[in-house]
């Protein structure tokens, strides 16, 4: 089996499940008991905000566990909403962000936000000037992704972030599909905000984080209990939390020379496709982007008969986000991107992760091409 979806959800690593065993184990106490049970959980919550903190680079008190991804997203925008919507109702985001910051963005507008959607060039790239000059004195957050879900390509952050800093809007960034596989620092990229997502890199689903730089306004989503000092309510999942802190720490450790290893099995896939299918095209700029995804067009087939048909062989790759696979709905980000329907329903993702190898590469360079002329009727 091979496994080119590592966008979609990633293999938990097994130093992961090592290291969360005992929480599910002997170590069943409630972090916020005072008695033996509760302390001797209690630290090891607190020794994965450190290492969730020193992946992103910002202070550990600032890390906010949550159960996902989504809920990070949805956290900061309608938190910020919450919080300054006495002092403006304008929100900046782009047309291709991952659906937990659209949609979250897009109910606002139903609660009488204003949200100014922009758009991205053929390459998928956003440009920093249209995104300032879009910010008026109502502006109070902007939400843009390090990364992009379906075709990897990179936002300017630090630019981003210094535009929000010089104009003093606060800067959400969903950091979901960039964070163990580029580097990332709140601190220096100037992030009010960066949504996390454990199944991302390695760890169980289930577990996300939102970072929320200390000073920044935000008002919680989940009210209950003081857990993450008042952000959020709620006991802890501790075993997913202390599987998040060692799959960072695993990532810190392994990214230079593991995302070096990658962009060389992903740039052997892409160029093996280009050369041996006609018409076979990149979505997306070749340079600025995560060095483990390729979003490739081949024309004259679909891509849920193509995706069905490498599943037969054993190998799983995908169209686009995970969550909207099975639906007839087109791509909103090749959509952006200025592709037609007939390019986006062409349009196949392979993400590649940690355990993929040049023997995989090689088997899916051998048979792609006889699916894609069957597929086409010319074999
Ligand atoms: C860019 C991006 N943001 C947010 C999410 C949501 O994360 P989760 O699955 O943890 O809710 C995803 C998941 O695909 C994503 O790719």
């Amino acid at each position: 089996m091979i496994y080119l979806d590592h966008n979609a959800t990633t293999p938990v690593h097994p130093d992961v499940v090592e290291a969360l065993l005992p929480f599910l184990q002997g170590k069943f106490g409630n972090p916020s008991s005072i008695h033996w049970a509760g302390r001797a959980v209690k630290g090891a919550v607190e020794e994965a905000r450190e290492q969730v903190a020193a992946l992103v680079g910002c202070e550990p008190g600032e890390v906010v566990f949550t159960a996902s991804g989504t809920e990070a997203d949805n956290m900061a925008i309608k938190g910020v909403a919450a919080a300054l919507r006495g002092r403006g109702n304008h929100i900046i985001t782009t047309r291709v962000e991952h659906p937990a910051v659209t949609s979250a963005c897009g109910y606002l507008e139903l609660q009488g936000f204003e949200v100014t959607w922009l758009e991205v060039d053929r390459d998928g790239l956003l440009d920093p000037e249209r995104l300032e000059a879009a910010i008026t004195d109502r502006t109070i957050l902007i939400s843009a992704m390090a990364a992009n879900n379906e075709t990897g390509i990179l936002f300017p952050i630090r630019e981003i972030g210094e535009i929000a800093a010089r104009r003093r809007v606060y800067l959400h960034c969903d950091g979901v599909q960039a964070a163990g596989k580029i580097p990332l620092s709140v601190r220096d990229d100037g992030i009010s905000f960066l949504a996390l997502s454990g199944h991302k890199l390695n760890a169980p689903k289930g577990v996300g984080a939102l970072v929320v730089r200390r000073g920044v306004k935000c008002h919680p989503l989940i009210h209950g209990g003081s857990q993450e000092r008042n952000r959020r309510g709620g006991t802890e999942n501790v075993a997913g939390i202390v599987a998040f802190g060692k799959a960072c720490a695993i990532a810190r450790e392994t990214m230079t020379r593991e995302m070096g290893r990658l962009k060389g099995l992903r740039d052997q896939l892409e160029e093996g496709i280009i050369a041996r299918i006609s018409g076979a095209r990149v979505n997306g700029h070749r340079e600025r982007r995560l060095p483990t995804t390729t979003n490739i067009t081949i024309p004259g087939v679909g891509a849920d008969t193509l995706l069905m048909a490498l599943d037969l062989e054993g190998i799983a790759a995908s169209s686009g986000a995970a969550c909207s696979s099975g639906t007839l709905k087109l791509s909103p980000v090749l959509d952006a991107m200025g592709r037609t329907p007939e390019e986006a329903k062409g349009s196949v993702r392979f993400s590649l992760g940690r355990g993929n190898t040049d023997e995989e590469i090689d088997r899916v360079l051998a048979v792609l091409p006889a699916i894609v002329a069957r597929l086409r009727g010319e074999s």
